[in-house]
């Protein structure tokens, strides 16, 4: 549906800096599919908003392409480059613009309004359309209130429903939530993932928020850059990072570096650490003798009582709780295995006091290996 090849944007550089340029994009390629709601994930500065403003238009790439079904927006090679409003996309930013003056109904129409005579549609035709989208956004019993006169998720629902009524192949949406407070913001992912499901939109979503992200989502790609570092389901890219920035930015994880000793069955592996042998997976083929390390979330960190037996197996380590935490939902506790500290997020039912002495076990499936080489 949505299909970029090797796009790059540079920027001049400020003069303070005497930079020459700013690389924003660096040679970025991804394709989403047809209903998909892709996401890119990274810190701020990482290029997102730049490669969106290059799908809609109001970047000029350096290079690349960039192609919408069977539509190319734009080419170096082949010089294609069409202006903003011949793409037809719909676009939803941070920075919502209502127009404070017009009622939401004429909020909603005015994209129709203001279409070239050619494509204009009769009066009727605009009434039906707009009637329809704010249903979708339930928006439809406000029609005549004045737009300043509605709460923060309203406004925010009226501008997607500003760019949804185009009828857009493509929506573009630019942290279109991050103005809301944090409960509204909550529902709003929900309202907006059930929104582009039903209406099986593709999108693309712009945000720095993991949580979000994984939320919301069939793919993720991760951002650093100005390139990306990893694509994946919302899953994938949670439970099994291909690199340390991925399984850092999207929330906490415990890495133990180690070596490879022997590849296993499937994408399994037998891992050496200072601290005991572990299993751990990875799609990768690595030599023995590779150094790697071992990333595995808190949750999946298992704790009993007692230490492990002399006899047991790889995976299970003996270690001495050094502090806990209360969360509400679970108790985070910190687990010192000789050199290292292991976080492990525990159901509430299970807590440990300082200085009890534990086994914790890593399950193998959870276990992911990532190059240490960065
Ligand atoms: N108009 C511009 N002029 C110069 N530099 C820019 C401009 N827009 C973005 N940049 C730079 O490009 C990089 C990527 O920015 P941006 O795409 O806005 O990141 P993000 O949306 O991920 O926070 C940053 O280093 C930013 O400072
Ligand atoms: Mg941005």
């Amino acid at each position: 549906m949505l299909q970029i090849d090797n796009l790059r944007k540079t920027f001049d550089g400020s003069r303070s800096e005497r930079r020459s340029r700013v690389l924003a994009v660096d040679d970025l390629s991804l394709t989403a599919e047809e209903g998909q709601m892709f996401t890119l994930l990274g810190p701020s500065g990482c290029g997102k908003t730049t490669t969106l403003r290059c799908i809609a238009g109001l970047e000029h790439p350096d290079r690349g392409d960039i192609t919408v079904g069977d539509r190319t927006l734009f080419s170096d090679e082949r010089g294609i480059r069409l202006a903003a409003n011949e793409r037809g996309l719909g676009m939803v930013f941070q920075s919502y613009a209502i127009w404070p003056h017009m009622n939401v109904f004429k909020n909603a129409a005015l994209p129709l309004e203001v279409l070239p005579r050619s494509r204009r549609l009769s009066k009727k035709e605009i009434t039906a359309r707009v009637e329809r989208v704010l249903s979708v956004v339930q928006l439809d019993k406000l029609m005549d209130r004045p737009a300043t006169n509605l709460s923060g998720g309203q406004q925010q629902r009226l501008a997607l429903a500003r760019a949804l009524v185009m009828e857009p192949p493509l929506l573009l949406l630019d942290e279109p939530l991050s103005n809301l407070d944090a409960k509204l913001r909550e529902e709003m992912r929900f309202e907006l993932k059930r929104l582009q499901r039903e209406l099986n939109i593709t999108a693309v979503y712009v945000t720095h928020d993991q949580v979000e992200a994984l939320a919301m989502s069939n793919k993720i790609a991760v951002m650093r850059e100005g390139r990306i570092e990893q694509v994946g389901r919302p899953r994938e890219i949670y439970e099994r990072p291909s690199s340390r920035f991925v399984a850092d930015f999207i929330g906490t994880s415990n890495f133990i570096d180690g070596t490879v000793e022997s590849h296993e069955t499937g994408d399994l592996y037998l891992v050496d650490t200072p601290h005991g042998k572990i299993r751990a997976t990875s799609a990768a083929d690595l030599p023995a003798g590779e150094k790697v390390a071992v990333s595995i979330r808190p949750e999946y960190v298992e704790v009993e009582k007692g230490a492990v037996p002399a006899s047991d197996a790889v995976g299970r380590w003996s270690g001495v709780v050094e502090t806990r935490a209360f969360l509400g939902e679970s108790v985070d506790h910190v687990i010192r295995v000789g050199e290292l500290e292991m976080r492990a997020r525990c159901h509430p039912s299970l807590s440990f006091p300082p200085d009890t002495e534990v086994t914790i076990t890593l399950q193998e499936k959870m276990c992911s290996l990532i190059p240490t080489d960065e």
